[in-house]
């Protein structure tokens, strides 16, 4: 009872607080933000108190199941339905801000022109469908590669939660017009204070559930979601240090200035896709590809290798986002040449993923969710042969500023991180849920091939709009005057936006082929279906081709 009573204080004084807040706010933004939070603290209370009694409640919601020969399993169940619901969001508004580089009649003002959008699409992506995936998956892994459950149960369903109202109010201050204009690090003060508390709440379940393991060794793929957690709060707390121009509102300006604060931006930028984008979808890669393939890692050597080269070498990369700017020169080649020595343990790391499956590739042709950890495999070659490519300056004296960069980005996050991720739900779903199997296996081969025609689609426009635009820019004629004029160069690029828009909408409709197959799964159902390929033998067909004479 005293426990009820001393959380239900709590949220109360939240409420308070916040209301408080939403009558003093300086600007309306920061007020409909602390609204949100009122809203929450109040949901918050009214179960707290409507429900004393808080062994069924704490089930459901804050406790841990009791029986203690199971993994605790519900939070990674909320994850993965949060990782598929926000990819749709995401990808929803990745599809609108392409439609809208092409219609710029779609832009409507103030909330959902491209300005607004484009920074709700990279976080919905990044932060919401990405971090749910590698917080839902991480806690699955920890729990069965440590043979124990999670430490701190009610902070992981915190960290869960907390991450969720981290996302809407990041969200919903893009729409507002709120952001502090640091790309992938948008969101305000206040909101990156929230995300420190639940971050750091992660690291504690994370690095107490490793304390409490019962298995002498910590696997590999602990590693790596390890120094996503630790490195991600660096890079956060860096990159984010403020001054708010008021504490009752939502406007702050950054600790740094000119190029030192270009160059904060950008080793967080870099390092968000390093320790984002790659070593924890790395982490996931290491665990669910030998399982789904059912063979042990190819070299476990190979992998410890990978990691230690990989988080020494990343963290020096950033200044290739800052070639020719007033980054000193030496700076930005310490840059390149990090990011072409990246090429070798990225390729280390891909290799070893690709050959577990040594003695299984015919799993290739009859298990989808194995043929879109491998293609996620070649196109996560296909990004880090590309980047350090990129990197170059003559290189990038080309790409930059150019969709080349655009293109990139998304055989990464298309090819790597979608496809992993799908393929991460399609595993978990079963197993989460107790059931024999997906709903349909069909639909994920369906998902596959849409997914695959669409980042095809994707990334070709883009290679041809990038060079395409970077060639159009640095024309002279003759006379020493540029040949071509910025708009010239925009209206070019029209049909391949297109068909990069064309693209976009493949993609979507295999995730939103994933929603149904998950939903299906959850609800019990299994498709009646002829399983993918079963090649029996036909004697008739065993014997060599004879060549017939014409008549
Ligand atoms: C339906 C699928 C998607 C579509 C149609 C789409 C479309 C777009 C568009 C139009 C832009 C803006 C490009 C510009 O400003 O010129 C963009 C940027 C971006 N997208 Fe996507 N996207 C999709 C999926 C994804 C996914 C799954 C991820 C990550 C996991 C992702 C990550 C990014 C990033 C990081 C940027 C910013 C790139 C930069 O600033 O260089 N996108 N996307
Ligand atoms: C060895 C690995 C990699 C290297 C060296 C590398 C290098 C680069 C370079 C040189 C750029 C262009 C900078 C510019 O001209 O503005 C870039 C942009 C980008 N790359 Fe990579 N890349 C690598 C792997 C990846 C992977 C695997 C992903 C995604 C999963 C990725 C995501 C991005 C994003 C999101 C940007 C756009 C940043 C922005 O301007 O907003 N990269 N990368």
């Amino acid at each position: 009872m005293e426990a009820v009573l001393s959380r239900a204080g709590m949220w109360f004084l939240l409420l308070v607080l916040s209301v408080a807040a939403v009558a003093t706010a300086a600007d309306g933004g920061f007020a409909v933000h602390m609204t949100i939070l009122a809203i929450v603290a109040f949901v918050a209370l009214c179960l707290t108190v409507a429900r004393s009694d808080f062994d069924s409640l704490g089930n459901a919601i804050v406790r841990a199941p009791a029986d203690p020969s199971r993994y605790d399993d519900d939070p990674v169940r909320w994850g993965v339905i949060a990782t598929v619901g926000w990819s749709i969001v995401g990808m929803l508004a990745g599809l609108v801000v392409a439609l809208q580089l092409v219609f710029p009649a779609l832009n409507l003002e103030p909330w959902l022109n491209f300005g607004r959008l484009r920074p709700l699409h990279t976080s919905g992506v990044i932060f919401a469908f990405g971090g749910n995936v590698l917080i839902a998956s991480s806690f699955y892994v920890v729990q069965r590669t440590c043979r124990t459950r999670l430490a701190f149960p009610g902070l992981a369903r915190f960290v869960f939660w907390g991450y969720q109202l981290f996302i809407v109010l990041a969200a919903t201050g893009y729409l507002l017009g709120i952001t502090q204009s640091r790309e992938y690090a948008e969101p305000e003060w206040y909101v990156d204070l929230w995300l420190t508390i639940v971050w750091v709440a992660y690291f504690v379940v994370f690095v107490g559930t490793l304390i409490r393991r019962t298995e002498p060794h910590i696997y590999v793929a602990n590693w790596f979601y390890l120094s996503f957690i630790i490195t991600i709060a660096m890079l956060h707390i860096v990159n984010n240090l403020a001054v708010p121009v008021t504490p009752l509102g939502s406007l702050s300006y950054s600790a740094f200035a000119g190029v030192q604060d270009a160059l904060t931006q950008w080793w967080y930028g870099h390092n968000a896709v390093a320790f984002f984008l790659t070593v924890p979808f790395l982490a996931m890669m290491y665990y669910f590809v030998p399982k789904q393939a059912g063979r042990p890692i190819y070299s476990y050597r190979l992998s410890i290798l990978h990691f230690w080269s990989l988080i020494f070498l990343y963290i020096w990369a950033g200044p290739h986002h800052l070639h020719y700017t007033a980054l000193p020169d030496w700076a930005q080649t310490l840059g390149m040449v990090f990011s072409v020595i990246l090429w070798m343990p990225s390729w280390g790391g891909m290799i070893n993923g690709l050959m577990t499956l040594n003695g299984a590739w015919d799993k290739v042709r009859t298990d989808p969710i194995i043929r879109m950890m491998v293609l996620a495999l070649a196109f996560y070659g296909m990004a880090t042969f590309e980047g350090p490519m990129l990197s170059i300056k003559a290189v990038n004296s080309l790409s930059h500023y150019t969709d080349w960069t655009i293109g990139h980005v998304h055989a990464g996050a298309l090819g790597w991180n979608g496809m992993i991720s799908f393929a991460v739900v399609y595993f978990l779903v079963p197993r989460l849920w107790k059931r024999q199997r997906l709903y349909s296996l069909r639909w994920v081969n369906w998902h596959f091939w849409l997914a695959t025609v669409g980042i095809v689609f994707y990334a070709a426009a883009m290679w041809v709009a990038g060079i395409t635009q970077g060639l159009m820019w640095r024309e002279y004629g003759a006379d020493g005057y540029l040949v071509n004029s910025f708009v010239e160069t925009v209206a070019a690029l029209k049909p391949m936006y297109l068909l990069r828009a064309i693209g976009g909408v493949l993609y979507l409709a295999g995730a939103v082929l994933m929603v149904a197959n998950v939903w299906l799964t959850i609800a019990g159902r299994q498709r009646a279906e002829a399983p993918l390929r079963e090649a029996p033998y036909d004697p008739e067909a065993d014997r060599p081709i004879v060549a017939v004479p014409a008549e």
